[in-house]
């Protein structure tokens, strides 16, 4: 068969993807560009919030005219929402054929070969303990192009139990992965000719595998020749601990950059999301940031600290609500993900009444954006006139706001770079780290031009 992917929400669906299509290719189907010439039709879907789902829904309805346009196409539904919704997926269309969970993904070849032979629609939603990963002994994607970020996954779902959450549901308990496994799969794609990997979990720092921890995993990547870079990425401000901290400090292909939701800045509301901390105990960890990595007022790319803030939660009031403006202010987060809540079925605050009208929620999420982007545009500001070292990740492409051709990039931190090289040098090629000065900013971009000087820049 021939088939399209089409993938929704967040690094995990990414990765999945990527296994998905390396299970299609060994079972002989290919992947095409357009749905026109597709056989099957995949959606890997999110069900974080109604507006993720919503978008899915409209898809599987545009999709009815994909089927009865050729007979015997497929249409299957993968990731959370086939987790979560199941057999509802089936009710009342005729259009999906097939149903893969979360933790069906090894499964699916069997399941699209069932459907195509007439078997009728395929439901698999069982959760196991088993296959959660990446196998880098199948095939490559045929995809050599180096695209960034490139995510390896290290623990599938989550023990947590925010009120609010879904993920526990559709992603199931925590499943660490064995650390040489971790170590093989970057291995392998530093052979492939990445230079940099994005360690992914719903919770990286509650990694443990045995005696090994999130540290000494980090530590063990870490020693994987050729590798430059190494992120991770969600950190849980319960779990996120000195000694991780110290290990990153440590490590010098270890990225200073932390991405760890407060969700809200008043203790009422993160209480009544089982969040684990107080807003204190937040800014401590951020301190202890600071006190490692030095100020980023003096160096602007000290390190990176990034968030994700949700509005509406648990009737906030106008004053707890105008607390998480005054965190935006207080810890100047570089970015931030900012979201309206979304009721969800299972959690346990679907039964409480939801009285924040949308318009509030509104209302109150485009204040939030404004004042993170000024704090962000503050803190790029900053940045100009100063040097980073930025890993080329994207092939040139033509900047229309400055009219000229630029290659993009991001520094140890983060930050998005875009580069003009000088009229008589080549561009950098993809996968090189480059020296740049910043020449100005947006609020998530920054512009540079190339240092001219041998080596690459330490920053
Ligand atoms: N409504 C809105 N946002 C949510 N998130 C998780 N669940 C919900 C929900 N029900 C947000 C949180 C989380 C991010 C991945 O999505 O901020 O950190
Ligand atoms: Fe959801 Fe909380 Fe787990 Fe994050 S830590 S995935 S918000 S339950």
């Amino acid at each position: 068969m021939k088939y399209k992917i089409h993938t929704f929400g967040c690094q995990m669906n990414v990765y999945d993807t990527g296994r998905i299509e390396r299970h299609l290719g060994a079972a002989g189907h290919t992947e095409v560009d357009t749905e026109e010439e597709a056989d099957l039709v995949l959606l890997n879907t999110c069900s974080i919030r109604d507006s993720a789902e919503s978008r899915v829904y409209g898809t599987i309805g545009r999709l009815a005219k994909f089927k009865r346009e050729k007979p015997g196409r497929l249409v299957a539904i993968a990731g959370c929402m086939a987790q979560k919704e199941g057999e509802r997926l089936l009710n009342g269309s005729r259009i999906v054929d097939v149903v893969a969970g979360t933790h069906a993904i090894p499964r699916i070849p069997k399941l699209l070969e069932r459907a195509a032979n007439g078997a009728g629609p395929q439901i698999d939603t069982e959760k196991s303990q088993e296959d959660l990963f990446d196998d880098p002994d199948l095939p490559p994607d045929g995809k050599e192009i180096h695209r960034y970020p490139v995510f390896v996954s290290i623990i599938q779902g989550c023990n947590k139990v925010c009120s609010f959450c879904v993920v526990p549901y559709t992603r199931g308990i925590e499943v660490c992965r064995p650390p040489e496994e971790v170590v093989r799969e970057c291995a392998a794609l530093v052979d492939r000719g990445y230079h940099e990997v994005t360690l992914i979990g719903q919770n990286v720092d509650s990694y443990r595998y045995e005696e090994v921890e999130f540290a000494d995993l980090l530590m063990r990547v870490s020693r994987i020749e050729d590798l430059d870079r190494i992120r991770f990425t969600t950190s849980h401000p319960q779990d996120i601990t000195p000694k991780l901290i110290d290990t990153v400090a440590g490590l010098p292909n270890v990225c200073e950059s932390f991405h760890f939701p407060l969700q809200a800045g008043a203790d009422r509301v993160l209480t009544a999301m089982k969040r684990g901390y107080t807003v204190e105990e937040y800014f401590e960890k951020l301190e202890y940031l600071e006190n490692i990595f030095g100020s980023r007022d003096e160096n602007p790319f000290a390190y990176n600290i990034s968030t994700d803030l949700m509005v509406g939660f648990a009737n906030e009031t106008e004053e707890e609500f105008e607390q998480t403006l005054e965190c935006v202010r207080r810890a100047r987060w570089d970015s931030a993900f900012m979201f309206k809540y979304s009721k969800r079925e299972r959690t346990a605050a679907y039964p409480w009444e939801d009285q924040v009208p949308d318009e509030v929620k509104s209302e109150r999420l485009a204040r939030l954006i404004s004042l993170q982007g000024e704090v962000s545009l503050g803190l790029n500001r900053n940045a100009v006139g100063k040097e980073a070292e930025v890993l080329i990740e994207a092939v040139p492409g033509y900047d229309p706001e400055q009219d000229i051709d630029v290659v993009k990039g991001r520094t140890r931190t983060n930050k998005s770079v875009a580069i003009q090289p000088p009229m008589d040098k080549a561009l950098p090629t993809v996968g090189r780290r480059v020296p740049a000065r910043i020449v100005s900013c947006r609020p998530v971009t920054l512009t540079g031009e190339l240092v001219q000087q041998a080596g690459s820049a330490k920053v």
